[in-house]
């Protein structure tokens, strides 16, 4: 009996030549939203991609696999590791896929910060090009020595989220080369994902998937890649531009735009040729060989997804999260806290996002977790037995009010709420049949059916859910949030509590197709608990405005939220008094995945309503507390200057707490640098004032001034410099040598080597980062940004008074620019700075590094 992995071994010319014109078209296009087709006759087997990068989803957004949830990419970045980050994607990445029966993680994302404020910020891994090209090749790496593919996204320069299918990044050819695409340059040179996945937006005119000088002359042509072009999800907006530029995978299917009746009139009309379909098909049947050489039990496998956690896993995921953090600040050595046992120490710990399931970003990076440690539970585990540990929220940090699954039971006592599915009396009709087709248990609040419905019900259902809260000792008002792609109307205990269903507002959750949250109050009696019955239809109802009742075909969903209502001056009042009654004090605020998430960009940078005053009040009532951040992308902290401890945590997955809680009282020594510039206030960003989309156009016109390179340029003073991070150690730098430059085969070879010394007393592990100032050139004098991070390299384990020397290899990549008269990559003849140390903004040794030779290059 033929297996589907003995596509391993077929010959895809023979394969090709077989395929009917109608059997090409189809392997063109997906099928369902995770799919590719097979061709049983051919003996060609579909292949599963999954989301990427923080972790692998699986197919479900609705009940979904419960999965690891990794660090995000902002913190990954921060590792300056790209060794960690192999091991990341072999260890914990690809045998995560296989568990989920996915061949190719739709990851690393690659895209730059532009501006802190894009919603996916957190899903890349640095603003600076060149660490963001190395750490993805080694996550790319990784996951393919493991087996799986890597789909590396997206290309490119979807830098922001609002506006991102019409919005036209305008920008020089220079910018576009030396910041935009050199991420994904780098990881084709040093991983050759396996496929790559176009950006929604257009650049310079002409959107990414149907982009001939972007998919053929420099992707394929110049970097030589040879594997598949996919489509972001729906971002096809074509049939012939697109299959003529070289999009060879429409997604997600089925065939949207490349159906069999409009491909073959395209084909009639000689927009497209048979022969191009072929030359995407071969691409599809391309990838899905190595698919079946690299995970062929993934192929013979049953396709269903799993979770499997080992301690062994476990301790790498809190390693890599504690890897990651960033130690600001640390005054007069606050930290690492010293709780002694014998004492009976109070240790408050207040903010928004102590208790808050706080794990990752949103939008298609989100996963359910396997298991969550929030600081709270992280910190608390850490101390010693007969602490006495305080706890108050202070003020709260949500958008919409927080998710109940772990408030709900259903009436046999399990966590969640019954979902029951009925089909309508016909596809159009609005009234549910009296029988359900479909009852099951639903462990979330938050529910984003998406194509995840029970197959056979009619277009339009209805999901009734139903549960009871947990009960309380006191009474309480109670508010709840509920929003809907669809409409929905919440009843408790019968009563109508909130009503989305006649009329609602247009918002911008589910990916841009529900409403915004419509709140209701309800008095609950003490002991009591409360029937809670959400009656969910999958049209949307009329909004003012749009009247438009449409179903929702791809992005259904809704989500329930709420809290025990409280005075918010009260809530303050109380964590700053713990604060100043507390030995120690940890302070946790932040964002959250709603905040940060595809599909929208944040509007600030500050922390959310009142967070900000009661950092300061707390840090007024006890100076010695530590603050600790949660965020994926750069925040401001107008009260950095009085803080003595900050610690930034960025998005740690399902270890958060207990990474947060090995640095703070010392377990881990922290060596995480910032990825990103933290600027003291948003109009010190290189793109204020020019960031939105105006009239569907997004100017970069800080060209290539991005993050530090902006700050460092026009000297305006970070908060927190790229590169940053403190260590609980010193270490001094000396020696600093530079190679005579060796010329060969087009590239030269220069190895800079210096010394790194522990001068502190605890061993602890230094980030060594050479950064490049090319000369200003003989020909009417070209401006490069000053400061260009070139090489860097994390010195592990170093034992106090240890010494040990740093190589770091540097070849024409640090040393070249984009010359757009010539469409070429050169290096001049001149004098070049070399500088070295821990931060863009301390850099202590340098020297110069002299070529005596130019050239010019194209290609990797
Ligand atoms: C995102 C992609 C993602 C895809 C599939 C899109 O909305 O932009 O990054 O891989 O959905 O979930």
């Amino acid at each position: 009996m033929p297996k589907p992995s003995d596509f391993a071994q077929a010959n895809i010319d023979a394969v090709v030549d077989q395929l009917t014109t109608d059997e090409a078209i189809l392997l063109t296009a997906g099928v369902g939203f995770w799919h590719t087709h097979g061709v049983p006759r051919l003996g060609v087997p579909p292949i599963k991609v999954s989301d990427g990068p923080n972790g692998i989803r699986g197919n479900f957004f609705f009940m979904g696999t419960p999965a690891k949830c990794l660090p995000s990419a902002t913190a990954l970045g921060a590792t300056f590791d790209p060794e960690l980050l192999e091991k990341v994607g072999e260890h914990l990445l690809a045998p995560e896929a296989k568990l989920r029966s996915a061949s190719v993680a739709l990851a690393p994302t690659c895209n730059i910060q532009r501006n802190p404020l894009g919603g996916r910020s957190f899903e890349s891994f640095s603003e600076d090009p060149y660490l963001n090209g190395i750490i993805a090749s080694a996550y790319v790496n990784g996951l393919q020595r493991g087996g799986i593919g890597a789909c590396i996204k997206h290309f490119t320069c979807n830098d922001k989220e609002n506006d991102r299918m019409g919005s036209d990044s305008i920008l020089s050819d220079r910018a576009l080369r030396e910041i935009y695409l050199l991420p994904f340059m780098l990881a084709q040179k040093h991983a050759k994902p396996w496929a790559f996945m176009t950006a929604y937006n257009r650049i310079n005119g002409t959107h990414c998937s149907e982009n001939t000088y972007l998919l053929q002359s420099i992707l394929r042509k110049e970097w030589g890649f040879e594997g598949l072009v996919m489509s972001d999800w729906f971002g096809v907006y074509s049939i012939d531009h697109a299959l003529n530029a070289g999009l060879d995978l429409e997604m997600p299917g089925t065939n949207k735009w490349r159906t069999l009746d409009l491909m073959n009139r395209s084909v009639g009309s000689r927009k497209i040729t048979v022969r191009t379909i072929k030359e995407r098909a071969r691409k599809v049947l391309e990838l899905t060989q190595k698919c079946a050489q690299g995970a062929p039990q993934v192929l013979d496998g049953d396709g269903s997804e799993k979770t499997r956690e080992s301690d062994e896993d476990k301790a790498l995921m809190r390693s890599v999260a504690a890897a990651s953090i960033v130690l600001l600040k640390n005054e007069d050595n606050i930290l690492p806290l010293k709780v002694d046992s014998g004492k009976k120490t109070k240790v408050a710990i207040v903010g928004g996002n102590a208790k808050a399931v706080v794990l990752s970003g949103g939008g298609s990076a989100s996963l359910k977790p396997s298991y969550f440690i929030s600081p709270y539970d992280g910190i608390v585990n850490a101390l010693p037995e007969g602490t006495e540990v305080l706890y108050a929220e202070g003020a709260r940090a949500y958008m919409q009010l927080p998710t109940l699954e772990y408030d709900l039971v259903t009436p046999d006592g399990k966590p969640g709420w019954i979902g029951s599915w009925y089909s309508h009396t016909s596809d159009d009709s609005m009234e549910p049949i009296s029988q359900p087709f479909k009852e099951q248990l639903v462990d979330e609040t938050r529910c984003f059916i998406s194509v995840d419905s029970p197959k056979g019900l009619t277009k339009r259902y209805t999901l009734r859910l139903k549960g009871q809260l947990k009960p309380a000792d006191e009474d309480r008002e109670f508010e709840f949030g509920l929003c809907s792609a669809g409409r929905a109307k919440l009843f408790v205990d019968g009563k109508l509590v909130v009503d989305n269903w006649t009329r609602q507002t247009r918002g911008e959750s589910f990916f841009g197709s529900g409403s915004t949250e419509e709140r209701g109050r309800t008095r609950i009696a003490a002991k009591h608990s409360p029937e809670i019955f959400v009656e969910y239809c999958n049209v949307r109802a009329p909004a003012d405005g749009d009247e438009d009742e449409a179903l929702m075909d791809s992005n259904p969903g809704l989500r329930l939220g709420g809290v025990v209502v409280k005075d918010e001056d009260e809530m303050m009042a109380e964590a700053v008094k713990l604060a100043g009654e507390a030995d120690v004090c940890v302070c946790v605020v932040g964002l959250n995945s709603d905040w940060e998430t595809e599909g929208y960009d944040r509007t600030t940078l500050a922390l959310p309503q009142r967070t900000d005053e009661l950092v300061e009040k707390v840090l007024k009532a006890n100076p010695n507390a530590v603050v600790v951040t949660e965020s994926g992308s750069a925040i401001t902290m107008p009260w950095a200057d009085t803080a003595k401890a900050i610690v930034h945590s960025w998005y740690l997955g399902n270890a958060t707490g207990d990474a947060i809680a090995d640095v703070l009282f010392g377990k881990v020594n922290p060596s995480g640098r910032l990825s990103m510039s933290f600027p003291k206030r948003i109009e010190d960003l290189a793109t204020y004032g020019h960031f939105t989309s105006e009239h569907g156009k997004i100017r970069y016109g800080e060209d290539l001034y991005v993050g530090y390179k902006h700050h460092h340029h026009r000297k305006i003073a970070p908060l927190f410099a790229f590169g940053h991070g403190l260590s609980y150690t010193t270490f001094s730098y000396t020696n600093l040598k530079l190679s005579k430059p060796s010329f060969a085969d087009n590239d030269v070879t220069v190895t800079a080597s210096v010394s790194v010394t522990n001068t502190g007393s605890v061993s602890g592990s230094e980030v060594v980062q050479l950064y490049v100032t090319l000369p200003s050139g003989s020909d009417g004098g070209l401006t490069h940004p000053p400061l260009q991070l070139r090489a860097f390299s994390k010195v592990r384990d170093l034992g106090p008074g240890e010494t040990r020397a740093v190589e770091l290899s540097l070849d024409k990549y640090t040393v070249s620019y984009w010359e757009e008269r010539i469409g070429r990559w050169v290096v001049e003849k001149g004098d070049y700075l070399i500088r070295v140390g821990p931060s863009s903004d301390a850099l202590l040794l340098e020297d110069k590094l002299t070529l005596d030779k130019s050239f010019e290059w194209n290609g990797l």
